[in-house]
């Protein structure tokens, strides 16, 4: 891997959390230049979501180092939360607010003035297109609703690092294009954005970057183009089934389903 000296937004190093016997990311390194659009990309328990937490301050490392724009996490956490914006994949909000007093709260909660958090959520509230269900409470809310509410809440500080995991599940197809044209908009503005999906039409349309995972190591990551080169195929996508190999067939299985007629 080509290592470069432009300036990093998250620069992991040597990054382990073990659960029990089980090591969930082992060792990995992870560097996401300032203002790039990175998919973060890998099968099921292949330590997305675990890195993510061990970026957020959620869980301690085992060994490894963290650093968020230059900032050492171990050392300055309550700084480094400050600079993120975090989309978790298991999603706990307010039940009993409306989605306009949950975005107010977070705002204030980080140090907004009232009248600031107010046109901030009011802004959030229509960006994601949550506007008419604005003054109805987060329990009465639908799976897509929650996750469009949960992205609001992350942006309402202008961190200048967005953690989504996994942030268009559940959404319908309209609402997608809402937030991928959101996501899109933050990242012109030079927002730093690290982004877990399986949907990989979606990272290879968004991203400019990517990084692989398997097994709690990074297998390979860089600009697009690289990746491409490096493994001298034409998509992302390819690079993916390069990596983790392409979906199994179902044909030889399923064998007692027998035959159909
Ligand atoms: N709290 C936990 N306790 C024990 N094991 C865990 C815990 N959280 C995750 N793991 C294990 O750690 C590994 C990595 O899990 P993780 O959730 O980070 O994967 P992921 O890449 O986010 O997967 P997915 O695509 O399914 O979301 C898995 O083997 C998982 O079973
Ligand atoms: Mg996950």
């Amino acid at each position: 891997m080509r290592m470069s000296t432009e300036p990093l937004a998250i620069h992991v190093s040597g990054l382990t959390k073990r659960f029990g016997a089980l090591t969930a990311v082992d060792g990995l390194q992870m560097r996401v230049p300032q203002g790039a659009f990175f998919a973060f990309l890998g099968p099921n328990g292949a330590g997305k979501s675990t890195t993510l937490s061990l970026l957020t301050g959620l869980y301690a490392p085992d060994a490894g180092t963290v650093q968020v724009l230059g900032v050492d996490a171990r050392k300055s956490l309550l700084q480094v939360k400050q600079m993120l914006g975090v989309v978790p994949e298991e999603l706990s909000l307010f039940e009993r607010l409306t989605g306009r007093q949950y975005l107010t709260f977070c705002g204030r909660m980080h140090g907004l003035s009232g009248s600031e958090a107010e046109a901030r959520a009011e802004e959030l509230l229509t960006l994601t297109a949550l506007r008419e269900k604005g003054a109805a409470l987060v329990v009465e809310y639908s799976k897509g609703m929650r996750r469009r509410l949960a992205i609001a809440a992350a942006l309402i500080h202008a961190p200048a690092v967005v953690l989504l995991d996994e942030p268009f599940e559940g959404i319908d197809v309209v609402a997608v294009g809402v937030v991928r044209e959101l996501l899109a908009e933050l990242s012109r503005r030079g927002v730093t954005i690290v982004l877990t999906t399986h949907v990989l039409e979606i990272a290879e349309r968004l991203a400019t970057h990517a990084g692989i995972i398997l097994g709690g190591r990074m297998l390979d990551q860089g600009p697009l183009p690289e990746l491409t080169e490096r493994h001298q195929v034409s998509s992302l996508q390819a690079v993916f089934e390069k990596l983790i190999g392409a979906p199994a067939s179902v044909q030889a299985s399923l064998s007692f389903y027998g035959k159909n007629g």
